[in-house]
């Protein structure tokens, strides 16, 4: 079976929506839990595709894994197998964080190299040089990375850039060392201060969550603990931006709107009206044409290249011409190829994009390239005339839970067409 969306453009999205937990943050506490054995209980969870394939990586090492609507419990037992290479590793990229774990408690892992989003190049350099520092020994044998350690020992490890899954993989293996690890130029993402908060609860010594240097005083062993994921922060965007570009007002709840301060503020300069309730959320009211902004995707604190689809969405429907800049991950500027289906004045050059923003976008077929890439099209068609069909959706459902319902509760015109392939050909070919 192949499933698509019809979006019908024209509608103005209206009303109150809740973000559950972070996707980036839930896959890698449901990683830290191996680090103790016996039942970590993780609440708020989202009920999204790869929540159960990483269900399947865990279960592959010998855990229990119960999903039960937004809580995740996984029993980690005391003998776990070090080796991570099932078929469910290929399929999301945070499976990877398993490795981290593994090693701190096994002193040695096989772990299948991940899958997850094609928006480039994702080597694993900085993940196995900091292991390294910390005693193991490690390569890529047979499509694994292979670590091993006699012991771990507590190093200064310099990242050669902020990236989110080296911090976490380091550090998750950190926790369980000899001595003090510190990492320094270490990723400040949310998600990051929300797996230090777990680490912590479950008797780690960790200062430095949310700044460049972390540092661990490895422990001997951490226990099961009960944690609440933080609210996804990119789902949260998308909406903010799903207001500004259907000139809608939307309230979105369950996220910090600290961890969006940049983008609220890119959204103020094109013209929306942002109202934040500390801790607890914000609305966009947008009633304008929204003005065109730049955008330049950099580590947190820095704009979230997981939101440069949005960016080039909003610019295509703005007046003016806008700049957008990808620093993180080149191969994200496929999603303007698809833009262009739809009518964008768009051009990359590099890791630049010009967007000249154009009336009116028009319906077309489009295909979605990854969970945020799909997203941004479903945006784009809402402001677009006629139907546009969004493909390959399979993408946004492992980000996004209840994505359509969501939007048509906010007033859009979305529906899911689920197309058996064999029938589609047969009806062609009659
Ligand atoms: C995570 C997020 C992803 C987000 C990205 C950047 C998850 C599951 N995914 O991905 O949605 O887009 O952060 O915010 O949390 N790099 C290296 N060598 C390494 C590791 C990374 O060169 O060993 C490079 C990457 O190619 C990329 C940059 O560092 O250019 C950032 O990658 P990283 O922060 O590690 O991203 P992920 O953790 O894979």
């Amino acid at each position: 079976m192949s499933e698509h969306f019809d979006v019908h453009g024209g509608a103005r999205l209206v009303g109150e929506v809740e973000v559950v937990g972070a996707k980036n943050s839930v896959l890698k506490l449901m990683a830290a839990a191996l680090l103790a054995e016996g039942t970590t209980t993780i609440t708020n969870c989202p009920q999204i595709l790869d929540v159960p394939l990483m269900a399947d990586v865990l279960r592959s090492v010998g855990c229990e894994v119960e999903l039960d609507g937004d809580v995740t419990r996984i029993t980690t037992p005391s003998q776990l197998s070090h080796r991570a290479d099932s078929p469910a590793m290929g399929k999301l990229r945070a499976s990877v964080c398993v490795l981290g774990p593994l090693v701190g408690r096994l002193r040695q892992a096989v772990v299948a190299l991940p899958g997850g989003d094609a928006i480039g190049s994702r080597p694993l350099d900085m993940h196995q040089n900091g292991l390294r520092k910390l005693g193991a020994t490690s390569s890529i044998e047979h499509g694994c990375v292979v670590a091993e350690a006699d012991n771990l020992r507590g190093s200064q490890i310099w990242l050669d850039f902020p990236s989110v899954g080296a911090t976490e993989n380091i550090l998750m293996a950190s926790v369980l060392a000899e001595g003090t690890t510190v990492i320094d130029n270490a990723a400040r993402e949310p998600e990051i201060i929300d797996v230090c908060t777990m680490l912590t609860e479950m008797g780690a010594k960790i200062e430095g969550a949310g700044t460049s240097t972390l540092t661990v005083e490895g422990v001997e062993r951490l226990h099961p603990t009960e944690h609440r994921v933080i609210g996804d922060r990119i789902v949260g965007a998308t909406w903010a931006f799903a207001a500004a570009m259907t000139r809608g007002d939307i309230t979105v709840t369950g996220v910090d709107p600290h961890h969006l301060d940049l983008v609220l503020e890119k959204l103020r300069l094109a013209g929306a009206d942002v109202t934040t309730y500390d801790g607890k959320g914000f609305r966009v009211v947008q009633d304008v044409r929204p003005q065109a902004v730049d955008f330049v995707t950099l580590p947190y604190p820095g704009f979230a290249t997981d939101l440069q689809p949005f960016a080039v969405a909003l610019s295509s429907v703005s007046e003016g011409t806008s700049m957008i800049t990808e620093n993180v991950y080149e191969a994200r500027f496929r999603f303007i190829e698809e833009m262009v289906r739809l009518g964008a004045d768009a051009r990359t050059d590099g890791h630049h994009a010009v967007v000249r923003g154009v009336d009116k976008l028009s319906s077309a077929p489009v295909w979605a390239s990854d969970i945020r890439a799909g997203a941004g099209l479903v945006l784009a068609g809402l402001c677009a005339e006629g139907v546009t069909e969004v493909w390959d959706v399979f993408h946004i459902d492992r980000g996004y839970p209840y994505f359509v319902e969501n939007l048509n509760r906010l007033g859009a015109r979305i529906e899911r067409v689920t197309t058996d392939p064999e029938r589609a050909i047969t009806e062609e070919q009659s």
